[in-house]
């Protein structure tokens, strides 16, 4: 059956609003840069500020953002409380979705939506994100969570805080590129949910709750959690080809490739490819990227499909020695400056997003009393 006029399955090539924060066509910029500039020329506090703010920030105004930022690297009693309690077995990004809406009970700033409420509670989710990450890691391993840094960067005091010591220089900068890369996204799925929460006239942490549960599944932020387990299946060079062969004779998507949006390649995953293949020169861990160069040749030559953000990035977190069930929590704690951005341009000018759906039910009936229904 053909589709009727104005329907696209899974919503593909439709206008679903308008942004002036991110675009995809002809490569990824943040409000008109490049994202190729902004990882040689700035932190992901300076991309913060810019998708939050709209401009790059000046020398004063980074570091006042930094320090309230730094400032706000903490969570409240009963939040930690909760992370220290909840199930060992608890995956960290439902643990990071159930903190995220218990910190809006502390937000005294909850039910504000004018855009400085907004852009006080998006500064702060930025800061307690990594926090309750972190938290929850340590508690779940039987350790003392680590106090937050007041001044190492987002990128440095993370590692600090999951490792308890001060990451190398390379370590941080290669966690700082993938966060500026994840932060921000266009019309995507979970950005366009934080939309749609927030276009009732919700709130914020609301938004960003429902952003973290649709970025969980693996068409989208849970594809990087993904990656480790295929390069592990695959096991050897000799074998990475006959394996994706045989996983496509099956019809099966290699999770990591293809995009809604990029069909000849996602400009992040060629950024970030050099930082993953660096660290694991540096540690020793060459054979996931020489298995990973096949895999992509392969995928290239059957498929014409390209690694995605996520490809490298799953590998890239694995030389950094973390833990596979928190990189897509790292996804969450980045991505969080986009659709705080998204939800003070969509309450800017604001229209409840409410579509339409094609009818192809039963036709119209009449109820029959329950002793006459078969
Ligand atoms: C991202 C993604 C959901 C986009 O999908 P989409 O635009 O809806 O593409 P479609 O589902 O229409 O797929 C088109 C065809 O390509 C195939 N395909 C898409 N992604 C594939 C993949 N990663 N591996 C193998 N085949 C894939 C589909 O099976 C489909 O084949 P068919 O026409 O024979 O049925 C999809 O590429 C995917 O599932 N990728 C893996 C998950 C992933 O990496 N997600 C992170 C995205 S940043």
């Amino acid at each position: 059956m053909t589709n009727p006029e104005g329907y696209s399955p899974g919503l593909e090539g439709v206008i679903g609003g308008i942004t002036s924060i991110a675009t995809v066509e002809n490569g990824l910029c943040y409000r008109g840069y490049p994202v190729e500039e902004l990882v040689k020329e700035c932190n992901f506090e300076e991309v913060a500020f810019l998708l939050l703010y709209g401009e790059l920030p000046t020398a004063r105004e980074y570091n006042e953002f930094a320090s309230r930022v730094y400032a706000a690297r903490r969570l409240t009693l009963p939040i930690r409380d909760f992370l220290k309690a909840i199930p060992k077995w608890t995956m960290p990004l439902d643990a990071l979705r159930t903190a995220v809406s218990a910190l809006a009970h502390s937000d005294q700033d909850v039910e504000d939506n004018t855009r400085e409420g907004n852009l006080r509670k998006g500064e702060r989710l930025i800061a307690q994100l990594p926090v309750a990450i972190a938290d929850h890691y340590r508690f779940s391993k039987g350790l003392q969570p680590i106090q937050a840094s007041q001044e190492l960067s987002q990128a440095a005091n993370f590692l600090y805080m999951i490792r308890g010591s001060e990451p190398s220089p390379e370590d941080t900068k290669a966690m700082d590129v993938s966060l500026i890369l994840y932060a921000e996204h266009e019309f995507n799925a979970s950005t366009f949910t934080a939309r749609t929460i927030v276009s009732t006239e919700s709130d914020l942490h609301s938004a960003v709750v429902g952003g973290i549960g649709a970025l969980k599944g693996k068409l989208h932020g849970g594809a990087n959690e993904k990656v480790m387990p295929i390069l592990e299946a695959i096991g050897s060079k000799e074998n990475a080809e006959s394996w994706v062969m045989a996983s496509l004779q099956r019809k099966e998507r290699l999770m990591g490739f293809g995009h809604r949006v990029y069909k000849k390649g996602d400009v992040r995953a060629s950024i970030l490819k050099p930082y993953a293949r660096q660290l694991a020169e540096q540690k020793n861990l060459m054979l996931w990227e020489e298995i990973a160069e096949i895999v992509e040749e392969v995928m290239a030559r059957e498929k014409k499909m390209y690694p995605n953000l996520d490809w490298p990035a799953g590998r890239l977190y694995h030389a950094m020695g973390l833990e596979i069930p928190i990189y897509t929590p790292i996804f969450a704690m980045s991505r969080v400056a986009g659709w705080s951005a998204h939800v003070i341009e969509q309450l800017g000018n604001n229209r409840l997003i409410r579509p339409r759906a094609l009818y192809q039910g039963p036709p119209l009936r009449s109820v029959k009393p329950m002793d006459q229904r078969n």
